[in-house]
């Protein structure tokens, strides 16, 4: 049995990703407590995908370890590695749900790790656990949205449907990659306050954004990554202009920085 409270959920030791000969990332540690909630940030190619694939179990490190809930990814195989994999939720930035299949299969997609084959197949037949799927909707206040098809959402509809899935599957991890950026503003706020409801309190939440005004809506902590490398690490509040222009360098004026209100421009 793992102390949850002594292990963090995730655990990266001196890990380096190189594919051929590209270095993704370089020898990075850190570590991220269950139930903190990270925001990641950097500029394009910075290696935030990467980072969140190797939390998630479908990249391997090409030095150092990962560790994700007390289980060292590189060394798993098969059942373990399905056992790992079914505590972790990633939702991306679109195309999260099946075109052909109704919302409540979508949904009940999460439960698939948990059910057997013969269930799962009846399922698609004949809906298993709809008052699950049903409950988990109504939290993202899409119930009556149980037998639309997804092309009859909307794309903020589309990611809350993405969220719900995320509900019933009740994962201890929960990864996003930029869940907001084909999103609109206001529906960029929701999805974002969304997720961070339904994490804390022992469920771990890391999130990519490229939208900077979304870290204070409760994120406890930030990592910066820049070239692979991590800038920075900590609290929203310690944020600078300084700060944003080594991390974010060319970018940082066509995401027009300059402009975000941050507490940790002393004196200024
Ligand atoms: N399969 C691959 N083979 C070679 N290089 C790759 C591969 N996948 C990613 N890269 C490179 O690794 C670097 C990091 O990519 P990654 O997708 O992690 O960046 P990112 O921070 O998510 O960027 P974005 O904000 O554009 O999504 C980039 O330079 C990218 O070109
Ligand atoms: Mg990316």
């Amino acid at each position: 049995m793992i102390d949850r409270a002594a292990t963090p959920d995730i655990e990266f030791e001196g890990v380096d990703k190189r594919i051929g000969e590209r270095v993704l990332l370089r020898d990075l540690t850190l570590r991220i407590a269950a139930g903190q909630r990270t925001a990641l940030i950097g500029p394009s190619g910075a290696g935030k995908t990467t980072l969140l694939r190797l939390i998630a179990g479908v990249l391997w490190p090409s030095g150092g370890a990962v560790r994700v809930l007390g289980r060292t990814t590189g060394t798993l195989h098969g059942r373990e590695l399905c056992r790992l994999r079914r505590q972790i939720g990633f939702l991306y930035q679109q195309d999260n749900l099946v075109p052909g299949l109704r919302v409540v299969h979508n949904v009940l997609i999460g439960r698939l790790g948990k059910w057997s084959l013969g269930k799962a197949l009846w399922s698609l037949l004949r809906p298993q656990e709809v008052a699950r799927a049903h409950a988990a909707l109504q939290r993202v206040e899409l119930g009556e949205r149980l037998w639309a098809l997804p092309d009859e959402l909307s794309g903020g509809e589309q990611q809350r449907v993405a969220i719900a899935r995320l509900l019933v599957q009740e994962p201890r991890v929960v990864l996003a990659d930029e869940p907001v950026s084909s999103l609109d503003i206001r529906l960029g706020r929701e999805v974002v306050q969304l997720l961070l409801g339904l994490t804390g309190a022992g469920r771990t939440l890391v999130v990519s954004l490229h939208t900077l005004d979304l870290l204070g809506l409760g994120f406890d902590r930030v990592l910066a990554l820049r070239g692979g490398e991590l800038l920075f690490d900590g609290p929203p509040a310690d944020l600078s202009h300084d700060l944003l222009r080594q991390i974010y360098g060319a970018e940082y004026q066509t995401l027009h920085l300059d402009d975000l209100p941050l507490a940790g421009d002393a004196g200024t």
